[in-house]
C-alpha cells in the first residue's frame, strides 16, 4: 500500500487544476479529482489514474465527502462569485478532515484594501486559511496567466488582432506564467509541505513582455502578422460578455476590468520576473510564444481559412453589438462590499512591503 499522501485537487478540470492533478500523478502521489462533470477532462484524469470526486464545489456536504480520507489538498476558487463562500466551506471541511498541508491559489495582487472584491476575498481567505495552528499552508500567488491572452486568440488568427485594455504597447508589464508552471509550484509544495510549509510564491514566465511583444509572439506561432490595439474599458465588457460559448458573468467582468486597471498601472511588473518556477518548481519556465504554439498546434480552427476569417468577423460584430457594463452600477447592485478607502497594490504599503518591489527605472516609468 502507498505510503504517499492522499491529495485532493479542488477545481481539477481547470486551467490550473487539472495540470496539477496531472502532474502529481506522474510523480505517482493518489490523487482525488473534484470535477462538477464528467466529460472528456475528467476522462483525461481517470485516464491518468486519478479518483474522480463529482460534486458541487461549493456544497459543504460534497466537500466533506471528498476529503474524507484526504491529508493534503489543492485549494483553487474558480473565478466566479462567491469566492469567499467556496474558500469558507474548503477551509471548514479541512479543518474537520484534519488535514495536513494546504496549497492555496491566491492572486498576486492579494491585499486587504484592494479596490476588488474578489482580492480582498482571496486575502482574507488565506488568512483564515492559516489561522489554525494544526494545518500547514503554502500560498502560490500568480499575477496575470498567458491563458488570459490566449481567449483572444482567434480573432489575432483571423483578423490579426491582439486587443485588450493594457496601455501602451510598448512598456513591458507583465511576464506571464503557463498554466503548467503555475501547476508544478503547486504541485512541489502539495508534494514536500515540511520544505515549503508557510511559504508564499509567485510563479511568473521567464521574461517581462510589453502588448507589442505578446502580439509580436502571437504573430510569430500564427505565422501572420499581429497588430496590439489597445482597448476601452467599455469595450473589454463588451468583449468579456461577448466571450462564448460561456459569457464570464457580469459580477467577473466587473472584477477583470480592476485587474486590467492593475496591469495598465505595472502591478503585475513589480519584482517580476521571479526565479519561483525554477527555483520551487524544478524546470525552466516556459517562453510565451511556445505556451501559443502548442496552443496553435492543438487547435487546426487557428489555422487562416475564409470560414475562420467570417468567424472572426461575426464574433466582433456580436461584440460591437453587445451592451457595455456600468462596472459601478454591477457592483452596486449586488450589494457588494466596499469599503472607505481601497489602494491599488503600488499604493499599499503593505503589499509592497511583501513584494519587495525594486527602485528600477522600468517600474518607476509606469503610467496609470
Ligand atoms: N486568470 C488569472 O490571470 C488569475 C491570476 C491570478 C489568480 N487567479 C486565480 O485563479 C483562480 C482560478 O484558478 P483556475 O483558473 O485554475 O480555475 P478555473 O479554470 O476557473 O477552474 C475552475 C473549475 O472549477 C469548476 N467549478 C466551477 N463551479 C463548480 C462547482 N460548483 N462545483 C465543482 N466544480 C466547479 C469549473 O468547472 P467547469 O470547467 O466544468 O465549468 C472549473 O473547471 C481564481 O481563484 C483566481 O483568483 C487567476
Amino acid at each position: 500500500m502507498s505510503t504517499l499522501p492522499n491529495i485532493l485537487v479542488t477545481s481539477a478540470a481547470g486551467k490550473t487544476g487539472l495540470p496539477v492533478a496531472l502532474q502529481l500523478r506522474e510523480k505517482g502521489f493518489p490523487v482525488r479529482a473534484f470535477v462538477r462533470r464528467r466529460d472528456a477532462r475528467s476522462e483525461t484524469l481517470r485516464r491518468a489514474g486519478a479518483e474522480l470526486f463529482v460534486g458541487n464545489q461549493y456544497a459543504l456536504s460534497d466537500m466533506r465527502r471528498a476529503m474524507t480520507g484526504m491529508s493534503v489538498a489543492y485549494q483553487c476558487a474558480p473565478t466566479a462569485p462567491n469566492g469567499l463562500h467556496f474558500n469558507a466551506v474548503f477551509t471548514a471541511a479541512a479543518h474537520e478532515a484534519r488535514l495536513d498541508h494546504v496549497v492555496t491559489l491566491g492572486q498576486w495582487l492579494s491585499a486587504a484594501d484592494h479596490p476588488s472584491l474578489f482580492t480582498r476575498e482571496v486575502y482574507l481567505s488565506d488568512l483564515l486559511m492559516r489561522m489554525p495552528a494544526d494545518i500547514t499552508v503554502t500560498s502560490v500567488n500568480p499575477g496575470w496567466f498567458a491563458d488570459n491572452y490566449l481567449m483572444v486568440l482567434d480573432m489575432a488568427a483571423h483578423l490579426g488582432l491582439f486587443a485588450m485594455p493594457l496601455g501602451a504597447g510598448k512598456v513591458k508589464k507583465n511576464a506571464p506564467p503557463s498554466s503548467e508552471d503555475i501547476a508544478c509550484v503547486a504541485v512541489a509544495a502539495l508534494t514536500d509541505p515540511g520544505r515549503h510549509a508557510g511559504k508564499t510564491y509567485r510563479p511568473t514566465g521567464p521574461e517581462l513582455l510589453s502588448p507589442d511583444d505578446i502580439a509580436a509572439a502571437m504573430g510569430r506561432a500564427l505565422g501572420r502578422r499581429v497588430r496590439y490595439m489597445d482597448i476601452s474599458e467599455r469595450m473589454m465588457t463588451k468583449a468579456l460578455r461577448a466571450v462564448p460559448p460561456e459569457n464570464y458573468s457580469e459580477a467577473a467582468v466587473s472584477q477583470l476590468a480592476i485587474y486590467a486597471d492593475e496591469y495598465r498601472r505595472g502591478a503585475f511588473a513589480v519584482n517580476a520576473p521571479t526565479d519561483h518556477v525554477e527555483r520551487i518548481g524544478g524546470r525552466v519556465p516556459e517562453r510565451f510564444e511556445s505556451i501559443v504554439r502548442r496552443t496553435v498546434s492543438a487547435r487546426p480552427d487557428l489555422r487562416r481559412s475564409l470560414s475562420g476569417q467570417m468567424r472572426a468577423t461575426a464574433a466582433f460584430l456580436r461584440l460591437l453589438l453587445t451592451p457595455a457594463l456600468d462596472l459601478q452600477k454591477v457592483q452596486a447592485d449586488r450589494d457588494y462590499v466596499r469599503i472607505g478607502d481601497p489602494k491599488f497594490s503600488q499604493d499599499d504599503a503593505d503589499w509592497q512591503t511583501t513584494h519587495q518591489p525594486r527602485k528600477t527605472p522600468a517600474i518607476a516609468g509606469f503610467a496609470a
